[in-house]
């Protein structure tokens, strides 16, 4: 029977689990042992994840694997992902190694604008609260001085900060929407700081401006937070090949394969059922290595499906052209990450990850996202206009399905080696798991 309990979070860990237990597995005597046996054994680096959230009471583990031979500007990389979809680091792989014999990705960084916004009410004229915002935008940006002094020695900082008129939405409504650089942070904490300032100056400024009468001196801000929609932070990965190059499927020409992949990418632009799919396979290489190297994939998800929706209808993130025989595949995502600070100091992982990708900048890290999200889409159409998707899936999947029925080395070899030849559907799987249990 659940029931609700209040100080949990001033228990101990062990007063956690013991409430856990008895309040959900009275008669499961296997839980406490299952959530022990995440625990790491180092109990520097178990404190370390028990404080990175509150009433931690067990490690959850991803897989983190890597997808080597990404040529990306002429520079190799080996991809670090944690994910736990069993296809996906595979499809990266073989997505890298198709491209390394054909130049590699190219890049570029289109821009790097950062966005938060105040949002208050005004109960007064536009035209009287634009001059007093044209009069106290000094002073908004020099009260967040103590803020901003360090990132605007590293040549970051406000670049601009705008009064927007929202009262056609929502009376009284207004925004102070501020741009940001934050370098190689992906900024959250630096931002909202900022906002919070903007927000306690804007009052207060109103408080004692003279043209304004009494109601208009009371300013309500509603919040201050950054937006995730960052579309001026924008990244472009591509690649390029002669049409006659993409020739590796034996049932299909290189200019059939070609033609069926442009048709692919017309879909995903066209039905925002298929857009969906779509880009939830770009996301697939995303999301991977924006956990991997410790930032926030929900804002990264955020963002890119808004930015997938801004001409008002869902649409595919990637787009390819044949023009003059050459085939051309792109991406271009909005994203706002982040090299130094919050876990890319703390976790021995995410430290590791970015050591493997050269210690990249904020910059070179969206380049190296963004090439991970095009590979993986290429390798999914690939499959999907060839073999179909299933074929290395199931195989993937056929380990899911060995370990559910904790096949022995022996088992796994026989029953791998029988599906070379054989089609793997789950229940094929099962039969064959029970044929060779039956006949030892
Ligand atoms: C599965 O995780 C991702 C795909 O569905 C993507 C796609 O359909 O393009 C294979």
């Amino acid at each position: 029977m659940s029931k609700s309990i209040s100080g949990f979070s001033k228990l101990s860990k062990q007063k956690k689990i013991e409430w856990i237990i008895d309040t959900y597995f009275p008669n499961n005597d296997d839980a406490a042992q299952i959530i022990k046996q995440y625990w790491n054994n180092d109990e520097i680096l178990q404190k370390l994840h028990d404080e990175f959230i509150e009433n931690t009471i067990t490690n959850y583990y991803l897989p983190f694997g890597v997808a080597p031979n990404f040529l990306i500007n002429g520079r190799l990389y080996a991809i670090p992902m944690a994910i736990e979809e069993s296809s996906v680091v595979a499809a990266a792989s073989k997505s890298a190694k198709f491209w390394l014999d054909r130049g590699g990705f190219k890049t570029k960084i289109i821009s790097t604008t950062k966005i938060g916004q105040v949002h208050f009410l005004f109960n007064g004229a536009y035209e009287k609260l634009n001059s007093f915002f044209k009069s106290i935008k000094h002073k908004l940006i020099d009260d967040a001085k103590p803020i901003t002094q360090n990132m605007d020695k590293r040549g970051g900082g406000i670049l601009d900060i705008e009064l927007r008129d929202k009262t056609q939405g929502l009376e009284n409504y207004y925004q102070l929407h501020a741009t940001f650089e934050t370098l190689d942070a992906m900024g959250a904490n630096f931002i909202n700081s900022c906002l919070e300032q903007f927000a306690s100056t804007l009052k207060h400024q109103a408080e004692d401006f003279e043209g304004f009468d009494d109601n208009e001196k009371n300013i309500q801000v509603i919040m201050s937070i950054l937006s995730n929609y960052v579309p001026d932070c924008l990244v472009r990965a591509e690649v390029n090949c002669p049409v006659a190059e993409l020739n590796e499927d034996k049932n299909l020409s290189a200019t059939e394969f070609g033609t069926k992949f442009i048709q692919a990418l017309k879909i995903a632009e066209l039905d925002p059922h298929r857009a969906v799919t779509h880009n939830k396979g770009v996301m697939n290489g995303v999301d991977a290595v924006v956990l991997a190297t410790g930032n926030d994939f929900r804002a990264i998800e955020a963002g890119v499906h808004a930015f997938a929706a801004r001409n008002g209808n869902y649409t595919s993130l990637t787009h390819a052209k044949i023009e003059n025989s050459m085939f051309s595949f792109w991406i271009e995502l909005p994203m706002a990450l982040g090299t130094v600070g919050g876990l890319t100091n703390l976790h021995p992982l995410v430290k590791l990850a970015l050591e493997m990708l050269h210690h990249p900048t904020a910059k070179e890290l969206m380049q190296i996202v963004a090439v991970a999200g095009l590979a993986q889409n290429f390798a999914a159409i690939r499959s999907l206009i060839t073999t179909g998707i299933q074929e290395g899936h199931m195989k993937m999947h056929l380990m899911n399905i060995l370990n559910q029925f904790h096949a022995n080395e022996e088992e796994r070899s026989a029953i791998v080696e029988h599906f070379k030849k054989n089609v793997v559907t789950h229940s094929a799987v099962v039969e064959a798991i029970n044929d060779l249990r039956n006949k030892n």
